[in-house]
């Protein structure tokens, strides 16, 4: 199977435009045959939100705003899956969320557990968990940004099945593509770390989104600018934990000795 990318700049409130430049990216990763596909975080509204006016005026409905519509028409028409950012509005208020749209024309929805910074002013931490979710011939978890930073996220995902980890974010500190290294090869999973790039009301983000392999190998990684990339895969790889002829990654846990870790 091919996973891969969009990594955009999207322009703070323009969502017409920022959905209609990210369609076009997804059609080149079409074009590259790519049955998943990934966007930042927040792709189409930006990130540096001012007000809590500005969040209501740009969140939207999962799945029947006009940007989940966009994406799952997008998924059905071209018999793919793409996974990304959104600014989520609900009765009880606004989520940093993520969704997930497959060619049936269904969606699934992941919420952000760990808020960064000022997002703790306009978004609900996330209260759905992290799941696990089949996307074709592979499973699929998801976290958004800063989730990265504890690395409970990832193993939850890994140890739900996850072979691969959709990654969206915009990145402003200078840690996480370094980091995802150990990341994938502590969860013996591929990562997809979509980043946006460019600068939004004086922040600047970090781009270099990448693909990484269970093996801690880059696969894919782009720079500043706006790209594309999609690398063929054997999901498979990730359901392999062995570390060495004695060593496996599940196996060899010790959760009775990792209390504190769930413990508030
Ligand atoms: C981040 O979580 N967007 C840094």
């Amino acid at each position: 199977m091919r996973i891969g990318y969009a990594q955009t700049n999207p322009v703070f409130g323009e969502k017409e435009k920022n959905l209609k430049r990210a369609l076009k990216l997804l059609e080149a990763a079409a074009g590259l045959e790519a049955d998943l596909v990934v966007l930042p975080e927040l792709f189409n509204t930006g990130y540096v939100f001012r007000s809590m006016r500005e969040v209501w005026k740009l969140a939207e409905q999962i799945p029947d705003g006009y940007t989940s519509k966009a994406l799952l028409d997008f998924a059905e028409e071209n018999g793919l899956h793409v996974c990304a950012g959104i600014c989520e509005a609900t009765k009880e208020g606004t989520y940093n969320s993520a969704l997930l749209a497959g060619p049936s024309g269904h969606c699934v929805t992941y919420r952000k557990i760990h808020l960064f910074g000022r997002e703790k002013l306009w978004f609900m931490p996330g209260n759905a968990g992290l799941k696990v979710f089949a996307a074709g011939g592979v499973k699929v978890g998801i976290m958004i940004c800063f989730d990265w930073f504890f690395p409970e996220s990832a193993r939850v995902l890994a140890l739900g099945g996850a072979q691969v980890v959709c990654h969206p974010a915009n990145l402003v500190l200078p840690y996480c593509q370094t980091a995802m290294l150990g990341s994938a090869l502590q969860n013996k999973v591929f990562v997809v770390t979509a980043n946006r790039t460019g600068v939004e009301r004086s922040t600047r983000f970090t781009g270099r989104s990448q693909i990484v392999g269970p093996d801690m190998r880059v696969l894919a990684r782009s720079g500043l600018r706006e790209d594309v990339k999609v690398v063929k895969i054997r999901p498979e790889d990730a359901d392999d934990k062995r570390v060495t002829r004695f060593n496996d990654l599940f196996k060899d846990r010790r959760p009775e000795m990792y209390g504190p870790i769930c413990s508030g």
